[in-house]
């Protein structure tokens, strides 16, 4: 007995010094450092979270902001990009930001519609010519009510960046006219107007998630689906598709954005830096973008058998003329100026 009243003494009063004085090796927060990790305790870390691959123009754009504020900052802010939705999938990308789980992100224009329906101007097809006219766009009145409606949001939009015009692939038939699509079935994006473009060709609408695009065709669960040929082609999706008609119908364009309460939280320098490695980046991937997706729809038609039609002018006069009821309900929906400012063009 006396034994073991001893032993249980020594035990607690080994396991009370243990508690009391720790041994370095037991710190769980113990971290190795060298003098290059100085003040690693005030480094501000932002999580910039994408759904797109990497070898796209916003998953270069990501990469290059990263790099040029890592560089400037000297070692005070970090920028680390997680793509192809390995954090988040778009439709969680937005709650993740409010949350402050992740700190940066650039969903498409399609996907804010919930937050305002003005950005849905840029699904309406053919609304715009080409990537300077969307470009003004973006830089004058449309811009800046845009990036409004996200501060009244709470967030804090840095950008709009640049994927260019979509084009429409399908696993059956050759897409020409409004009436090669009746009875197939496409993935779409969460857009009003995505939805009703395709009710109005017939087809068979279904929103689904960027990262689960390639897998669903694989399926089979839809014939088809209609995206920029950079992410047709970092994905893979001409693989499973046996048409592609580049038709340039609706715009991808991404809004970069933060929380705004976490923006006012970094200090004035830090905000500064990261303003001037936004416009540095955003001009560059407005200068590259529409090169890249020209370079990957070559690689595309020599890497597979894919039949690329481009569609005529007499073909996107017949799509426009079916999709005139869509014009005329969102010309009424959308905000007045940003219909006048449109149509000025
Ligand atoms: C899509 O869902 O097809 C695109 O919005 C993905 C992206 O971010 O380019």
């Amino acid at each position: 007995m006396r034994i073991f009243i001893v032993t249980a003494l020594f035990v607690s009063a080994f396991f009370t010094y243990i508690l009391l004085f720790p041994p370095s090796f037991l710190h769980s927060e113990h971290v190795y450092r060298d003098d290059e990790q100085r003040g690693l305790d005030e480094q501000i870390v932002i999580n910039f979270s994408h759904v797109v691959a990497e070898n796209t123009p916003k998953g270069l754009a990501a990469q290059k902001f990263a790099k040029v504020v890592n560089e400037r900052s000297d070692g005070k802010v970090k920028v680390e990009v997680f793509s192809n939705s390995v954090l988040y999938s778009d439709t969680e990308e937005v709650d993740a930001l409010r949350r402050n789980d992740v700190q940066m992100i650039a969903p498409s224009f399609s996907k804010l519609a919930d937050l305002n329906e003005d950005w849905l101007l840029f699904d309406l097809p053919f609304m715009f010519k080409d990537e300077g006219e969307v470009e003004a766009a973006l830089n004058g009145q449309i811009g800046k009510s845009l990036q409004a409606s996200l501060k009244k949001e709470n967030l804090k939009g840095l950008a709009f960046w640049n994927n260019g015009f979509k084009q429409m692939t399908s696993s059956q038939k050759k897409l020409a006219v409004p009436d090669d699509f009746k009875g197939q079935r496409f993935r779409i994006m969460p857009s009003e107007v995505i939805k009703k473009q395709f009710d109005l060709l017939d087809a068979k609408p279904t929103i689904a998630p960027f990262n689960r695009v390639y897998e669903s065709l694989e399926k089979q669960e839809f014939d088809g689906q209609e995206n920029t040929i950079s992410n047709i082609y970092s994905k893979r999706l001409y693989m499973l598709q046996r048409y592609m008609t580049i038709s340039n119908h609706g715009y991808l364009g991404y809004a970069v954005m933060m929380d705004e309460s976490y923006w006012n939280s970094l200090p004035p320098d830090v905000q500064l830096l990261l303003s001037n490695a936004m416009e540095e980046t955003t001009a560059w991937m407005w200068e590259h973008s529409k090169g890249m997706n020209d370079q990957q729809l070559e690689k595309i038609k020599s890497e597979s058998s894919i039949q690329v039609h481009y569609l005529t002018e007499q073909e996107r006069d017949k799509w426009k003329q079916r999709f005139k009821p869509l014009y005329t309900e969102f010309q009424k929906r959308l905000t007045k100026d940003i219909v006048e400012e449109t149509y000025k063009k």
